[in-house]
Formats: structure tokens, sequence, C-alpha cells
């Protein structure tokens, strides 16, 4: 499964990207807002800070103006994805876009029937929300399995199913489980990712046994590199 981190912090981004782990970005007009920003600048920041592929969202809500500011967006770098909401505006900005070679990424899906329909509308990704449907008291990653089933059922469909609004690891672990293609997470999920108190505690007491021994295992500094 890939990891895209959903984001528009640059600093984020950067030292994130540096672990090796991050295989795109992804942003929206709230995550934007969020850095104070100019738009352009910034997702030209994030192309230049990532190899993968970045989600940059439209603002606008009838077709046409959707698959204006789509190829506006896609012109900034050849990774960029476009994202268009799951209304029928977007999903026929999706096919116009897609159509065009221009990639994608589906936003703001909460039901596999939606998800049926981004796939027919040609969307490189699909992104389920699964958090925001827990928030209202459904249970998202039982709709995530549920597109997962329609995807599997349509070899036809070749659509990656993007886990958005993730909450916690074990969003990111069902999701893995289920076969979901790629999950973006917030940058502070990516790091609880790693955690676990018990490497914590196994790290302390095998470094407090290693300094009894008196070694080392590089003789200075130099060999660092
Ligand atoms: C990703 O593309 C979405 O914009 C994002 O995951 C939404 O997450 P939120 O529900 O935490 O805002």
């Amino acid at each position: 499964m890939k990891l895209f981190i959903d984001t528009a912090d640059l600093d984020e981004i950067r030292d994130l990207a540096s672990t090796g782990l991050v295989d795109g970005v992804t942003t929206n007009p709230s995550h934007i807002a969020k850095t104070g920003s100019e738009l352009f600048t910034r997702l030209r920041e994030i192309c230049e800070a990532v190899s993968g592929p970045v989600s940059a969202e439209v603002t606008a809500t009838d077709h046409e103006r959707i698959v204006a500011e789509g190829r506006k967006l896609a012109s900034i770098a050849d990774t960029i994805v476009v994202k268009t909401p799951l209304t029928p505006e977007g999903l026929r900005a999706c096919h116009a876009l897609s159509r065009e070679g221009i990639p994608v990424n589906v936003t703001l899906c909460f039901s596999p029937a939606q998800a049926l329909l981004a796939a027919k509308a040609g969307a490189r990704y699909i992104s389920p929300f699964i958090g925001r449907l827990d928030d209202i008291g459904h249970d998202g990653l039982h709709t995530l399995s549920e597109i997962m089933q329609v995807m599997e059922a349509q070899p036809s469909l070749d659509s990656e199913i993007l886990a958005a609004s993730v909450r916690h690891p074990t969003h990111v672990t069902e999701a893995a489980k289920l076969g979901t293609e790629v999950a973006t997470v917030p940058p502070p999920v990516l790091r609880q990712l790693t955690e676990h108190p018990l490497t914590d505690r196994g790290l302390a007491k095998f470094l407090a046994d290693w300094q009894r021994t008196g070694q080392t295992i590089l003789d200075d500094e130099r060999e660092t590199g």
C-alpha cells in the first residue's frame, strides 16, 4: 500500500519525504487555508519536495469551471493529480479531464455507489473519507470494505482506492488489510505508525546493556559518514 501525507505544511512534507516512506501528498482547500500560503506557490514547492503524485483540489462547482481549474492546476507539474468533488458536475469534469490524460482524484466519497460512479468516470484515485463517516456514527472502515468489494467484483474498473480522512493507525492497518491501494495520512498519524512502547523499552534496555560492555561499533566520528 502506498502512503501519501495529507497536508500542505511544507516543513512537514520535506521532513517526512526525507524518510523515504512517503509516496505522495494530498492537499485540500482547508490545508492551504491553514498554511496561509498562495495556492500555486505552495503546490510548486510541494511538487519540488516530493517525486510522487500531489493532489490539488479545484474549488469550482460547475463542470466547465472545474475542467478549466483542473487544467490550470495540472500545468503546475506532471505529478499533479486534480481533485474533483463527488458531485454530478465533478464526475462530469472527471470524465473530461481523464480523457485529456489529466489524472483525477475524486474526493468526498462516502458510499460504494458513489465510488462506482467515480470509477466509471475514469478517476485515477477515489477518496473515501473514513474518519468523517466515523464522526457521524457510521462505520468508515465498513464502507471502505464495501467499496473494495465493488472494485474487486468489477475488474474493468481500474481506479485506485485512496483511504482518506484517516484519524489513527488502525484506520491505516485495516485499510491495508482490505487491499486499499493508498492511504493518505496526517503527519502525526504517520509518526504514530512507527511508535510502540515496547520498542522504546526494548531499545533502552539494549543500549544500557551495550554501554556496560564498554564497546563501540564505530571507531571514531569519521566512520559515521
Ligand atoms: C484527503 O484528500 C482529504 O482532504 C482529507 O483526508 C480529509 O481529512 P479530514 O476529514 O481529516 O479533514
